[in-house]
C-alpha cells in the first residue's frame, strides 16, 4: 500500500472518498524570540514571544521585494526548496508558585510515524483539485492573539487534541479539527502531549500578496477541517493549498496537578498569557522560483524527494542544525518568574 493512500486513509477516516498526496514534513526551530516582522516590523521585543522556523533570511523586518529563498542561507525544513517563515506563539506551563516554563515541543505522530524535529513544527502542503501556489512576497495570518473568546474561531480552523497515547507515534483519532477536539487548550492531566492544529485559509482575491490585517486578501471557502478546502467564495476565487501547521506540546512532566495552579487558572496558556482563543500562526512564503506549484501540479506526497518538481530533502541532521542567534536577546528557557511579555517593542 502507497504512503499516499495509508496516509490519506488515516487522517481522512471520516471522509472516505478523500485519497490524494499532500506535502508533510518536519521543521526545527530556527530561533524563539520576541520578534514578529508581519505584525511588528521594524521591532524588537515584541508584545508576546514565537517561535519561528524555516529560511534563515528570518529578520525583524522582512521587505516583501526581498525573496527569502535567494537569501537563505539555509532552513530549518526537510525541503531544501522550502526557505519560508513559519511562526506561532509558543506554550507555557504556569506552576502554582507564580513560575512559568516553556512547554518542550516533539515531532509529530502520525500516519507516517514521527517526524524528527528539534523543538519545531510539522508543515503540510494540502492540494484539494488544482491549486495556484503562493507568489514571492505573499504573506498571511491566521487567528488572532488578543482572542479570549472561543466562540468567534472556528473550531475545524484552529483546534487542540488531548493527545493520551503515551508515544507520539501513535495516531490518537482521526481528522484534524474533528470529534472531541477543542479550541481551549485541554486542562487534563491524562494528556500526555497537546497536538494543537492551524489551518490557513485557502482562497486567495488573486490581487494583494498581503492586506493591511494580513487576513483579508485570503478566506476560507467551502468545506472544513484538513481536506484541502471547497469551493472559494466570489471575492477570493483563486485556490491556494490549504496550508495546516501540526504543533505537539510534550506535556508529560506536568501531569502533577499539585503543581497547578490552586485559583482555577489554566495550567498552560500562549505566550500572550491566554488560551486557546488566541491561538494563531504567521506564514511568509519562500520556496524557490516556482518549486511548489510544480509540487502540487506533479502530486509530490509527504516528506518525500520529488525529482519531477525538483524538490530534494535533507537530512534532519541538517535541517536541525539551521538555527539563528535570538536578535530579542532574553531568557526564554527554563524557570521564568515572569512570563517574557510587554510592549516594550524598540526600534531593531
Ligand atoms: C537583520 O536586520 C538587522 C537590523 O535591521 C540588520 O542589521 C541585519 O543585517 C539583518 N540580518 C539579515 C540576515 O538580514
Ligand atoms: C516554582 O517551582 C519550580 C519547580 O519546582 C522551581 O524550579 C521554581 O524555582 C519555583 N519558583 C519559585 C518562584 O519559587
Ligand atoms: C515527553 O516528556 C517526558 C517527560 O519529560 C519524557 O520522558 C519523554 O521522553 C518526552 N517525549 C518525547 C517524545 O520527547
Amino acid at each position: 500500500m502507497q504512503w499516499a493512500t495509508l496516509a490519506a486513509a488515516a487522517l481522512f477516516a471520516q471522509n472516505a472518498a478523500a485519497q490524494f498526496n499532500m506535502l508533510r514534513f518536519a521543521c526545527s526551530q530556527l530561533v524563539v524570540e520576541r520578534t514578529d516582522p508581519l505584525v511588528n516590523p521594524g521591532m524588537k521585543f515584541t508584545p508576546h514571544l514565537h517561535q519561528i522556523v524555516g529560511g534563515n533570511s528570518f529578520n525583524v523586518t522582512m521587505d516583501p521585494k526581498n525573496d527569502p529563498a535567494k537569501l537563505s542561507t539555509c532552513t530549518s525544513c526537510s525541503f531544501v526548496q522550502d526557505k519560508s517563515n513559519y511562526w506561532t506563539a509558543v506554550m507555557f506551563f504556569h506552576h502554582r508558585n507564580g513560575s512559568y516554563i516553556r512547554v518542550p515541543q516533539v515531532g509529530n505522530g502520525g500516519p507516517q510515524g514521527r517526524l524528527i524535529n528539534k523543538g519545531g513544527l510539522d508543515i503540510y502542503y494540502i492540494p484539494s483539485g488544482r491549486t495556484t501556489a503562493f507568489k514571492q512576497g505573499f504573506r498571511m495570518l491566521t487567528g488572532n492573539a488578543g482572542n479570549t473568546d472561543p466562540s468567534k474561531v472556528q473550531r475545524a480552523n484552529i483546534c487542540h487534541r488531548c493527545w493520551n497515547s503515551p508515544n507520539e507515534n501513535t495516531f490518537v483519532g482521526g481528522a484534524p479539527c474533528s470529534g472531541s477536539d477543542t479550541v481551549e487548550i485541554p486542562s487534563d492531566p491524562s494528556c500526555k502531549m497537546i497536538r494543537q492544529t492551524l489551518i490557513f485559509p485557502h482562497c486567495w482575491d488573486g490581487k494583494n500578496l498581503d492586506s493591511p490585517d494580513h487576513q483579508s486578501h485570503v478566506a476560507y471557502g467551502q468545506g472544513s477541517g484538513a481536506t484541502g478546502g471547497g469551493a472559494c467564495p466570489s471575492s477570493h476565487p483563486v485556490k491556494l493549498p490549504q496550508v495546516m501547521y501540526e504543533l505537539m506540546w510534550n506535556v508529560t512532566q506536568f501531569a502533577d496537578r499539585n503543581m497547578w495552579p490552586t485559583d482555577g487558572s489554566p495550567p498552560f496558556v500562549y505566550s500572550m498569557n491566554i488560551g486557546g482563543a488566541a491561538a494563531h500562526g504567521d506564514y511568509v512564503f519562500g520556496w524557490e522560483g516556482d518549486s511548489l506549484q510544480r509540487a502540487m501540479d506533479n502530486g509530490c506526497n509527504l516528506n518525500n524527494a520529488c525529482p519531477a518538481a525538483g524538490l530534494t530533502t535533507q537530512p534532519d541532521s541538517v535541517y536541525s542544525a539551521c538555527t539563528k542567534r535570538q536578535q530579542a536577546v532574553e531568557d526564554v528557557d527554563g524557570w521564568l518568574k515572569e512570563m517574557p511579555l510587554g510592549s516594550m517593542a524598540i526600534k531593531a
